[in-house]
């Protein structure tokens, strides 16, 4: 009889590992983990400026706000958003504090006005020695004058 309780309690206990039982676990939430370029372990000023000045032309500042970061006329390239400028930065960027531009580099949110185009998703999970290098880099870019508005329109009578 003691024998027969024995194999009975390993019974009890070998069905609970069967096959097709899942252990369950925790799940770990997810967090969004923020990135750093190579270089973003700079070691002084010369080494910080270079890397946020990489880390201009890696984000296309240079490249949508043009080389100089006077402005573009998307519609020279585009047709049909005739009309949209990437803003002349170099004269922009002075009237805004760090903490504006970091807000606007990392949530799209511009203190005074509406922003459609620039992609602020790239720059959001920046590290901070990527995001400090960057908008130190950015403050030492020259002051440029702005181009005009709008081309002249050449009204053309039958
Ligand atoms: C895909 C093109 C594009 C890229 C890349 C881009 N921008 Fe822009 N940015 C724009 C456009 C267009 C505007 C004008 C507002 C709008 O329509 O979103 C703008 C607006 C801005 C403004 C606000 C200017 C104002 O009028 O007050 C700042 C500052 C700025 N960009 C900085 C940057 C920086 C710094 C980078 C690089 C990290 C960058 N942008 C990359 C297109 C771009």
């Amino acid at each position: 009889m003691r024998h027969f309780v024995i194999l009975l309690m390993f019974a009890a206990v070998s069905a609970c590992e069967q096959p097709g039982i899942v252990e369950t676990r925790p799940i770990a939430i997810a967090t969004a983990a923020s990135v750093t370029f190579d270089g973003g372990d700079y070691a002084d000023e010369v080494g910080k400026l270079a890397h946020g000045k990489r880390l201009d032309t890696l984000f296309g500042c240079n490249a949508c706000h043009g080389p100089d970061h006077s402005g573009v006329n998307f519609g020279e390239m585009i047709p049909i958003v005739d009309g949209l400028w990437a803003s002349n930065i170099s004269r922009e960027m002075p009237k805004l504090s760090d903490a504006q531009l970091e807000r606007l580099l990392r949530d799209g949110i511009h203190p005074s006005r509406e922003i459609y185009v620039m992609p602020s998703k790239q720059t959001q999970f920046l590290s901070a020695r990527d995001m400090d290098a960057l908008i130190a880099h950015l403050r030492t870019i020259p002051r440029q004058a702005s181009r005009p508005l709008c081309r002249p329109r050449i009204s053309k009578r039958p």
